[in-house]
Parts: C-alpha cells; structure tokens; sequence
C-alpha cells in the first residue's frame, strides 16, 4: 500500500472501532426498546462486517502480500483474523439472543437470566479482545517493513523462492524416479500404433483390450523400441489389419532389449498408447525476405509430423551409449517442467539441445528423429506437431550483409506457428556453426561485424522464444569449440555424439546384411547363420558373427555414415547375383577396405 493511501484506511480503522464500541455503550441505554435496539444491532453488525472487510484488503494491499509472500502475512496476524471473524459471530450471536428473548415481553430484564448474563460478559470480554488486536494490526500494518521494499524482505522472499523451487525439484524428481522405475519398467511401456490409413483413431480405444492380448501373446520377440514384426499366418487379422507398424518401448531400457520377460506385467492404458497416422505431404518450402521479390530464398523447410521420410530413422540410428533414450527422456522432462509454468527466474528452461561430433555420426538423424518421435508420443497434448529445418547456411551466406534481420524475421515465422498452443514446433538449426560462430573470434579474425550481428540476433531471439513451452529448438554442429560460449550456454542439453566404436559399426553392418536379407538380396541357409547381436566380443560364437566383428574392426575411421553407404557398393559389386551371407560378408570387407583408401588417398 503506498504511504499516501495508509492514513486513510488507518483512520477508516479507528473509525469503525470507535463506532462498534459507541454502538455497545448506547444498546445499553436502549435496553428496553426492542425495535430501537434491533435497528442499532443491524448497523453494527453490518459495520462489524466491513470492518473485517477492511482488514482483509489492508492485508492485500500490503507490499509483502503482493509479492506472493501471504503466509507471512497470514502467519503474522493469524490471531487477529481469527478473534475477527469470531467476534463477528460472537456479536450476531448476542444480538440475536438478547432480542428474541425480550422480542414478546419487553419487560424482561436480560441482566435477570443467568445465560444470558453470562452470553453479556463473554460478548464484551471478545469485544475488549477484537478492540486491543485491531487496534494493535491497525498500526503494525502501517510499518514500512510491510509496505516497502527492504533488505529483511528480500531474504524472505529469496528463502520462499528457494523453498518453492525445492518443492518443484522434489516433485520432479519424484516424477522423474517414477518414470525410471526399474523395478517394474514394464509400467512405463509407450505403445506406438500407426494406424491404418482407412481406420479413424477411436477404433483402437474401444479395441485395447485385444491389443493388449495381441501385444502379450504375439510380441514374444519384441524388441525395446524397434517395430514389432507380425508373422501374419499366427495374428488374428481382425486386430493386425488395423495397424501398419506397431512400436513399444520404455525409455530405462537399453535399445534394442529384448521385452519378452517384462510383457507379463504389461498393461495398456489411454495414456501410453499413441495412436498416429503419417503425413505424406512432403514438406513445404518457407520463403524469407518480401513475398514478391524474386531475390527472396527459401529460409526453411516446414515438415508436418510425423512424416514419411522420418520414418523409423529413429529405430534405425545405432550408439553404443543409451543416448537414444537419455536424450528422450531428457527432452520429455524439458517440455513436460516448461508446461508446468515453472518460474523461468529459478528454474532456467531454454528447451534448447545442442548435439555436436564429427560428420556423418548422426546428429541430424537424431534431431529428425526424435522429433518424429515426440510428435508421435506427445500427441495427446498436442494433436498437431510441425518441424522448421532452418538453411541456415543458405540464409548466412546470401544474406551476409542482413543476417541479423533475417534471423528475427525467420523467429517471427516460429512464433506464428507457436501461437497455436496446441502445436507443438520443433526447429531444426543444422550447422548451427554458421549463425552461432564465436563472437571473440569473429572480431579477432577482423570478419565484419555481420557475423558478430548474426550471432546477437540468434541470442536474442532464443531468449525471446523461450517464453512458448511448445518450441524445441535442436542445433547441430561439427565444431563446438568454434561456437559462441553464449550459445552453448543456453543450451539445456549439450551431447557430443562420437564416431561409433567398434560395437556401434556391428551393429549398422548388421542392420545392412539384415535389410539386404529382407529385400531378397542375402539368401541365408543354415550352414551360414545370420550374424547375431552382440554387446562383447565374447558374444562372437558363431563364425559369421566372428567374421563381421572383424571387419567391423577393420572399418575403423569410417564414420556412422560411410558405414550405412557400403551397401549400395556391396549391391553394385554382387554383379546381379544373389548373396549367400559369407559372400555378403566378403564383399562388405572390399568395400570397407575401398571406402578406407578413399580417405587414404
Ligand atoms: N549412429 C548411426 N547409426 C546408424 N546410421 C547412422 C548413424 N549415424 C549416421 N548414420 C547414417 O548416416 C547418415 C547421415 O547421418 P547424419 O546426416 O545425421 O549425420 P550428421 O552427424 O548430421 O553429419 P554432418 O555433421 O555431416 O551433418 C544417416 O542417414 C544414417 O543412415
Ligand atoms: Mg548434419
């Protein structure tokens, strides 16, 4: 309450008060005179009422009440609010007794009956009682400490804050831990269904109990996070013509674990089943600079997810570590702590992820499809998911001399689509170097200071749009070091996704023999097994798995990238024959080894 306004509502206190105790020394005088008297009890008690009234919205107004720190007002004058409102009932009370009692007979003497007497004294006991607290909260309230700012309210409001944000932690971790259950993770099982093109979404709900038997009796071999296969000879086709693919997966599990022994326990319910359809449109190419003018360039491209060309890029990205899964999980907990309205004074949520490593390791791969895949499990919140692949490149180089407009001109388009809570925006910066260059090393290198704008621009604007909690902001880059500290330092979750150890190259071999084998390609016999999974090298029992280990080590250098690209070599050299695995294999150490002397050379 600002100074100039206390004396008044100081003086409409006493105010009040001196009323409310003329108007108990004159019903004195008018005992006998029921309708007199009735008249002065309404006044007084309807004065009693807004003093109270008066009270609560000088508590309101007070400095510390505003800040949001009303436990320490309700703490600090507890009693007064209690001796308050009882002695409005008090009051009522009294009235309502000494009047009805005389009401037929005004005669009679109410000093005469006991209770009544008794109900007298107690009335003005409460009464002296009301009078010394008001009076008392009347002038503490008008201490400064209340009404301005001060070092002792500071430390409160920083200690409240803290406590606030421990409560927050607290819940989160409780979440948190509740998600990663691992005693039971099987509790924690999202359910992926692409539905059916021809089916509307609610079919499945009405259908989940045969899902659940079906995911139970048929999914033996499933496997965390990779698509279910349906031998369609032992599914009932009432249930498998509904789905084109069929996803479950638990984030504390390791890719690729096997889910046999957990699907016991396993139970379906709305909320972690995602039923989804994919978006075939293509994406759609955004324009920057004026509509018309023909030097305007295509800043972005804007993908509706989940689409087809995003499909299982996810399932098919291999790392050794559990980083599929950490960044998830990780990334769920951003969006799901920005949705709680955390206070982003405490608790920092840029929802900005920074993936960075040498080339061909993955990153965009990641970013593409861990968008799919939230799109796809958050879609109970938000039906509507879209991606901004900024050319960020493109957009630096052709524009040097505006980069800085440009780059808020580009934000404005996030925030459009943004505007629509009910949509979720993932932008993707690849190459993120090219805007985000060090600013130090900008100006040491004397680079105009566009370069120096462009990065200012790219902070701001981060700062602006952190205010949506439906924008995910991911960035790539090969070069972290060369990356403006600033930039890095917003980032909620920076990863360096490194070149695949020789665990990591097995296994995208495999996948490749796999996927020829699946084309027709690789025809496997039962002399030469299929190579098998392997988390160590005493995993290697079989010859073929052996073999492929071997090249696997030998493919050291070549990048996650240049891996996924020796099957189209293998395909060219089989001259058009089929490939039995171990001649498959053979051709895949040739192509290692001329994909080395490429880098060699
Ligand atoms: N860990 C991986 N597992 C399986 N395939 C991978 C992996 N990493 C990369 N690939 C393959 O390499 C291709 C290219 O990957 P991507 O473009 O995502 O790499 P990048 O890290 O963004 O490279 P750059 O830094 O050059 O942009 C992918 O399409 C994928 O087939
Ligand atoms: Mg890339």
């Amino acid at each position: 309450m600002t100074s100039s306004k206390y004396p008044y509502v100081l003086s409409t206190q006493f105010l009040m008060l001196s009323i409310d105790i003329f108007f108990n020394a004159l019903s004195v005088l008018c005992y006998g005179n029921n309708m007199t008297l009735l008249m002065i009890y309404i006044l007084q008690d309807t004065l009693l009422i807004m003093s109270a009234l008066v009270l609560f919205v000088s508590f309101t107004a007070t400095f510390v009440f505003q800040l949001g720190l009303i436990h320490i007002v309700i703490i600090q004058f507890l009693p007064t609010i209690i001796i308050s409102i009882f002695y409005v009932f008090v009051s009522i009370g009294w009235h309502y007794a000494s009047l009805s009692s005389t009401w037929e007979d005004q005669t009679i003497n109410i000093f005469m009956q006991t209770p009544l007497e008794i109900f007298y004294i107690f009335h003005k006991v409460i009464a002296c009682i009301f009078y010394s607290y008001y009076k008392r909260t009347a002038l503490q309230i008008s201490d400064p400490k209340y009404n301005s700012d001060s070092a002792w309210l500071r430390e409160l409001f920083i200690k409240h804050m803290n406590e606030k944000a421990a409560k927050l932690e607290a819940r989160a971790a409780a979440a948190s831990s509740k998600m990663h259950d691992t005693k039971n993770p099987s509790q924690n099982f999202q359910v992926e269904i692409r539905l059916n093109q021809k089916f509307p979404k609610s079919t499945v709900q009405t259908r989940l109990p045969e899902f659940e038997e079906f995911i139970k009796t048929h999914a033996t071999n499933a496997r965390n996070w990779k698509p279910i296969v349906v031998k369609s000879e032992e599914s009932p086709a009432s249930v498998t013509e509904l789905f084109e693919k069929l996803v479950i997966g638990t984030c504390h599990l390791k890719d690729g674990d096997k889910l046999s022994n957990l699907l016991d326990e396993f139970s379906i319910n709305p909320s972690n089943i995602h039923v989804y359809k994919l978006h075939k449109d293509g994406p759609l190419s955004q324009n920057i600079g004026e509509d018309d003018n023909e030097d305007s360039i295509v800043g972005s491209q804007l993908w509706q997810l989940p689409c087809v060309e995003f499909d299982s890029i996810w399932e098919n990205l291999i790392y050794d570590s559990n980083l599929k899964n950490e960044i998830m999980s990780y990334v769920s907990a951003l969006v799901s702590l920005s949705e709680k309205h955390v206070n982003t004074t405490i608790i920092n949520v840029n929802r900005l992820i920074l993936l960075t490593g040498p080339p061909g390791t993955g990153k965009t791969s990641l970013c593409k499809g861990l968008a799919q895949h939230l799109s796809i499990s958050m879609n109970d919140r938000y039906p509507k998911s879209v991606m901004m692949e900024i050319n960020s490149h493109s957009l630096f180089s052709k524009w040097f001399s505006e980069s800085g407009k440009l780059i808020q001109k580009m934000f404005d388009q996030i925030d459009e689509l943004a505007e629509d809570d009910k949509c979720m925006v993932f932008v993707l910066i690849d190459e993120v170097e090219s805007l985000g260059m060090c600013r130090e090393s900008s100006s040491s290198r004397s680079e105009p200071s566009d370069a120096i704008r462009a990065v200012n621009a790219l902070l701001t604007q981060i700062d602006r749009i952190r205010r949506n909690s439906n924008v995910l902001i991911m960035c790539t880059s090969n070069l972290e070091n060369s990356l403006d500290r600033a930039l890095v330092d917003r980032a909620d979750i920076v990863r360096n996704v490194g070149e695949p150890s020789d665990f990591a190259r097995y296994a995208i071999l495999k996948a490749c023999i796999q996927e020829l084998a699946r084309i027709g390609k690789v025809i496997v016999d039962d002399e030469v097994p299929m190579p098998q999974d392997i988390v160590n090298t005493e995993d290697c029992r079989n010859s073929s798995t052996e073999t492929l280990f071997h090249i696997a080590q030998e493919a050291r250098g070549l990048s996650a990238r240049a891996i996924s690209m020796l099957p189209t070599l293998v395909y060219a050299n089989s001259l058009g024959q089929d490939l039995s695995v171990i001649h498959c294999m053979d051709l895949f150490r040739d192509a290692v080894h001329e994909r080395l002397s490429r880098h060699t050379n």
